[in-house]
């Protein structure tokens, strides 16, 4: 039977004192050990230089390859600076906003008939006018659903609501898409479904078949395009990460056994470097397994989350650009993989601002400009990847 300390006033100080003195050793350590592990993510000696005096899309092209980047209408009409860089380093553009139900600034369906494609015909003329390939980024989500959506939509009436959006939509621009995201994000293992889907208004009102209807609608309405399914949280060797490629993998089998028109998956590639570890050989796996379906693979919104990395620049930008090149070197040993974009061009316009700002308040650095416009190692990164890439 333990004897139970009887706490006096100073007694009660002291083992206050200890206890925090304690914690802090533990915190101490624990930072420590989490520095020392940032650390070892570094590597002061890896070489980022590059050869030649040539753009992003320039050594993305000289292997057959695609290098895009995504922004919107606002960034870029406000910037001509940013616009600029776009057009020289980048042969491909994914709207961020415009082509989504609503999102930022942009609200291509404020109402269940109307449409306002003021936004969207901006982004289809810049990217004809700069002759960049353009990502129409999405049809079906459960993200950037605008307020009359949850109001309105039920099983009675969203096969018409879903049909009439990818027409009208998908229609518009056929013949001036590279590829569509027709579904995004449908996939979520820990909403305990066998199949792995992801509970969504969509599912739940229109039932498991909404994913092959939305590409079927989608080949109808415009046949050139190459349909994707998108999705993120497919890189590392974690249970999640894990659960995420064998849920995917088993939805696209399940759409090609079904014939239904989809040419390729798109992932995210949102990484996290000193959070999740990453092995090279899961991932090629993955890669192969997609591929061996006849699917062509893009990787659709590249950046990196430097929350849990060192506040130091330097030291910060060297393992972010190494997370860059590690990843990219076995994803561009897919042959299926035909293109590279990442979410923003610059620092400036990262969405991981907002989404995962740093506990420190320091600026992130995930893209391969800074907030100045000047290229940073992660620019060498990508550059050297497509340098040792095999040509298509
Ligand atoms: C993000 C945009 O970058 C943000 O500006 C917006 O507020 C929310 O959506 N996965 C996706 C993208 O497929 O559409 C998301 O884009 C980022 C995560």
């Amino acid at each position: 039977m333990s004897k139970i300390l009887k706490l006096t006033p100073r007694r009660n100080f002291l083992f206050g004192l200890g206890s925090l003195a304690a914690i802090s050793a533990v915190a101490i350590s624990r930072s420590f050990n989490n520095n020392q592990e940032k650390k070892a993510l570094d590597n002061p000696e890896r070489d980022f230089t590059v050869s030649q005096k040539l753009s992003l899309k320039q050594r993305a092209a000289q292997k057959g390859l695609i290098y895009g980047t995504a922004s919107t209408k606002s960034y870029l009409a406000s910037d001509p600076a940013y616009m600029a860089a776009i057009v020289e380093n980048c042969s491909m553009f994914v709207p961020e906003w415009e082509f989504k139900w609503t999102a930022g600034d942009a609200m291509l369906r404020p109402g269940v008939d109307q449409f306002d494609f003021t936004a969207a015909d901006w982004i289809a003329n810049f990217a004809a006018t700069h002759k960049l390939l353009l990502r129409g980024h999405t049809l079906v989500w459960h993200e950037s659903l605008p307020q009359w959506f949850k109001e309105t939509v039920n099983s009675e009436n969203a096969q018409q609501l879903l049909q009439k959006h990818i027409q009208t939509v998908v229609k518009r621009y056929a013949g001036k898409i590279h590829s569509w995201d027709v579904v995004n994000e449908a996939i979520e293992p820990k909403d305990g479904r066998d199949d792995g889907l992801r509970i969504t208004p969509w599912l739940e009102s229109l039932g498991t078949n909404y994913i092959d209807l939305a590409f079927r609608l989608t080949a109808e309405a415009d046949p050139k395009a190459l349909l994707f399914y998108n999705d993120y949280g497919l890189d590392y060797d974690t249970p999640k990460h894990e659960a995420k490629r064998t849920a995917v993998l088993k939805l696209l089998e399940r759409l090609k056994s079904n014939g239904t028109p989809i040419h390729g998956l798109g992932i995210q590639a949102h990484l996290s470097p000193g959070k999740n570890k990453f092995n090279p050989e899961k991932l090629r796996q993955f890669l192969q397994d997609v591929a061996s379906l006849g699917l062509k693979i893009m990787i659709t919104e590249m950046d990196v989350a430097d929350q849990e990395l060192p506040r130091d620049i330097e030291l910060r930008d060297r393992i972010i650009a190494g997370a860059y090149e590690d990843y990219l070197s076995v994803v561009l040993e897919e042959s299926a993989v035909i293109a590279v974009i990442t979410w923003g061009l610059s620092d400036r316009y990262s969405w991981l601002s907002e989404f995962q700002p740093r506990s420190d308040k320091a600026a992130v650095r995930p893209l391969p400009f800074d907030a100045q416009m000047r290229r940073k190692l992660v620019w060498n990164a990508i550059a050297r990847a497509f340098d040792n890439a095999q040509r298509r």
